[in-house]
């Protein structure tokens, strides 16, 4: 017997230990999402319920210092458009910084990708969302998440004084399929009224040339952070990027994988702001969070998920929200990593 033929069977035995290991892993990584269920969201829910004393409600508008820390809902679009609620489920709040996903989309479609990244920049960021890079370097907003380059976007839209506005409220409704879904006039009152440092970016983007027209487009980005909706409505959005642009009901008037691509990627590198990078690897999906206490999130051609408690950590993200996506991220292996 040579030493080749001797260590035979060991290499058989460590072959089929490979395989086997794979098996499983392979197994782990197709975690049957059919099998999330209402009960699921609540064990999940009730173990991260308590998330919200480690946060802050935001206060900075003023207006949403009023929200109540201690409401919690989490809502999940699955496959055929499957709707699963858990929490307060009817509770409203208003989409904030999430808004931005759906201004990007208007915009591209109005002006196409080349015309509005010709403006802003596809960069991640270590800053705040409100940070005012890279206005006074480049001229030019990082990204069309954060707040300068999200005003931006908004001003893209074609049309006079609050149609723009109207256009973002409609997609939300669209996507939705939710026509009672309006905005709050006491938040964006607040906003309009305390929202200095956005309006600084307003003139400031006004002066490097980027933005041509009047208040009224700032306006219209005060009014979009405005919007009110719920956690299922969050999901549906999250399902809509996920899926190419298609509704959860499969109407596909939208339907636009590209652009689908590029609002995830841009959910991907900056949703969740200077914690984007340490979310990716945690959580590892496109997500957008808002001061609101919402996030959505999209699973690439699965699910959209969507989250509420208004208690923020020091990114802005909501606390309790970002545990409650971690945990089902984790049960079904659902990062994209
Ligand atoms: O412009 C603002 O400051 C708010 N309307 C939106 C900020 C926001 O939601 C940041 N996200 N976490």
């Amino acid at each position: 017997m040579n030493n080749n033929s001797f260590l035979l069977p060991a290499k058989a035995i460590c072959i089929a230990a490979f395989l086997s290991l794979n098996t499983v892993m392979y197994a782990q990584k197709t975690a049957d999402i059919s099998a999330i269920s209402e009960k699921t969201l609540s064990n999940i829910l009730e173990k991260n319920r308590t998330y919200y004393t480690q946060g802050k409600v935001a206060d900075y508008i003023p207006e949403l210092g009023k929200m109540d820390a201690k409401a919690i809902a989490f809502s999940v679009v699955g496959k055929n458009g499957k709707i699963f609620n858990t929490g307060d489920v009817h509770k409203k709040f208003t989409m904030q910084s999430i808004s931005k996903i759906i201004a990007l989309m208007i915009a591209v479609s109005e002006k196409g990708e080349a015309d509005v990244f010709n403006k802003m920049g596809y960069f991640g960021t270590d800053k705040p969302f409100n940070h005012f890079s890279n206005l006074e370097t480049t001229g030019k907003p990082l990204n069309p998440m954060m707040n300068a380059g999200a005003i931006l976007t908004t001003s893209l839209i074609s049309g006079e004084g609050e149609k723009p506005f109207l256009k973002i409220l409609n997609l939300v409704r669209y996507i939705t399929k939710n026509n009672t879904i309006d905005y709050n006039t006491s938040v964006y009152e607040s906003e309009k009224s305390t929202g200095h440092r956005n309006r600084g970016m307003f003139y400031l983007m006004k002066n490097n040339g980027l933005i041509s027209g009047n208040e009224d487009q700032l306006d219209n980005y005060f009014k979009q952070c405005s919007i009110e909706l719920t956690a299922e409505d969050l999901a549906k959005i999250g399902y809509f990027f996920a899926n190419q642009c298609v509704r959860f009901d499969g109407d596909s008037t939208y339907k636009n994988e590209e652009l689908a691509r590029l609002i995830q990627s841009q959910m991907l590198i900056a949703g969740m702001y200077e914690f984007s990078g340490e979310y990716a690897r945690t959580v590892g999906l496109p997500s957008k969070s808002g001061v609101g206490g919402g996030i959505a999130v999209s699973v690439p051609g699965k699910m959209g998920i969507g989250v509420f408690s208004p208690a923020l950590d020091q990114h802005g993200n909501s606390a309790a929200g970002y545990h409650m996506i971690l945990d089902l991220v984790k049960q079904y292996n659902l990062s994209l990593f």
